[in-house]
């Protein structure tokens, strides 16, 4: 079957897109990607509900928002590809997620994005909503990437940890065949924290490479009272709240400090809490992920302090950028060949479950 899996990541970088033909659960093959920017209004509106919060208006605008974008991005791209896609998996743009216990439901979260834009336009179905579901099996909505990393790299090593540095870092545990056995949270900001300062100060999407970063020293505490919010005894598995709450104490940071000095405060708190979670863990092998594996400065760190072997996906010869995509389309197809997902050891999911919903214009 053809599928492409779209979203858009929290760093809000890239809407992506990746046409895969996934023959069975275990085999699932890349063929095309395609990546396409927010325009600016876009971009400020969504950060703006992200950190602010928003009325019902401004939820519903930007709910459509998205979906449009998406629909115009995904017209791009199937007129470049030549294989047309048979279903569509779309995440949508995450613009709140909490876990609470509240009234017995395990988390609230939200991904925007009216998918019936995009139905419409390719005439296909497309599913959508997979963090619903989840929490409606009792789960908590996240995470879900362990499910593909089980897939593409089980094999790789005995025990196996996967790291995503996307702008949260989010590690999957992964011990043999057993998918039971699997587990994974989330661990801290890996780049969310620093753009928020880039964008802020220096007008940049992300410190390339480091840079900024590798002029800065750590201003000590501010460095602890960023790291406490992402103390390990939090009981969190999935963290979103909690990287707006440090945003804003980088807020504070930013009217005194120089914003190199900020940018490696922040970027070292998470080389701590990566490399502490690592360090623990002691995997055979560890495999990197996510836009952060091109900024070279964090990766230097993050293997300087986490004394384990370390990869980057792109090496096992499996493209960083393509992996969340996939996942999406994994799901779109699991639900379409109306196959049930077991979720319960790593979202805590009570039931296996039929993961998105389906919208058909
Ligand atoms: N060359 C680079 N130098 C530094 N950081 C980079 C570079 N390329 C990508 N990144 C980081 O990766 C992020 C995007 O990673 P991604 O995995 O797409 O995150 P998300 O899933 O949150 O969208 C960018 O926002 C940026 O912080
Ligand atoms: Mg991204």
């Amino acid at each position: 079957m053809l599928i492409i899996g779209t979203l858009s990541g929290t760093s809000m970088n890239a809407k992506e897109f990746l046409l895969c033909e996934i023959k069975s659960e275990d085999k699932i093959k890349p063929l095309e990607y395609f990546k396409d920017n927010y325009s600016q209004d876009e971009k400020e509106i969504l950060t703006d509900l992200t950190l602010n919060g928003g009325d019902t208006e401004k939820i519903a605008l930007a709910h459509d928002i998205v979906g449009i974008s998406f629909s115009r991005s995904l017209k791009k791209f199937l007129k470049e590809i030549v294989k047309q896609p048979e279903v569509i998996g779309f995440h949508g743009q995450t613009v709140f997620h909490k876990e609470n216990g509240k009234k017995g439901i395990k988390a609230l979260t939200l991904q925007i994005g009216e998918p019936s834009f995009l139905s419409l336009m390719a005439k296909k179905p497309v599913v959508y909503d997979f963090r619903k579901s989840d929490i409606s099996a009792g789960g908590r909505g996240a995470p879900l990437s362990p499910l593909i990393h089980y897939i593409l790299f089980r094999k790789y090593a005995k025990k196996i940890c996967v790291v995503n540095l996307g702008g949260i870092a989010n590690i999957s545990i992964i011990e043999g065949d057993d998918f039971y056995k699997v587990r994974g949270f989330d661990i801290g900001p890996a780049n969310a924290l620093s753009n928020f300062i880039t964008k802020q100060k220096l007008k940049k999407e992300f410190d390339p490479n480091g840079k900024y970063a590798s002029k800065g020293k750590i201003i000590e505490n501010s460095f602890h009272k960023i790291l406490k919010i992402f103390d390990r005894s939090r009981k969190k598995t999935s963290l979103g709240f909690e990287i707006e709450q440090a945003k804003k104490i980088c807020n504070e940071i930013l009217k005194e400090e120089k914003a190199e000095d900020a940018i490696r405060t922040v970027i070292e708190v998470s080389v701590k809490l990566i490399s502490d979670e690592l360090n623990m863990i002691k995997p055979s092998l560890a495999i990197f992920c996510g836009g952060g594996v091109r900024n070279s400065l964090f990766m230097k760190r993050i293997k300087e302090d986490s004394k384990v072997p370390a990869v980057i996906s792109d090496e096992l010869g499996i493209k960083s950028e393509y992996i969340e995509p996939m996942l999406f389309a994994f799901l779109a197809y699991t639900r379409i060949r109306n196959k049930r997902i077991n979720m319960k050891n790593i979202t805590g999911a009570k039931i296996p479950y039929l993961p998105g919903k389906i919208s058909l214009m």
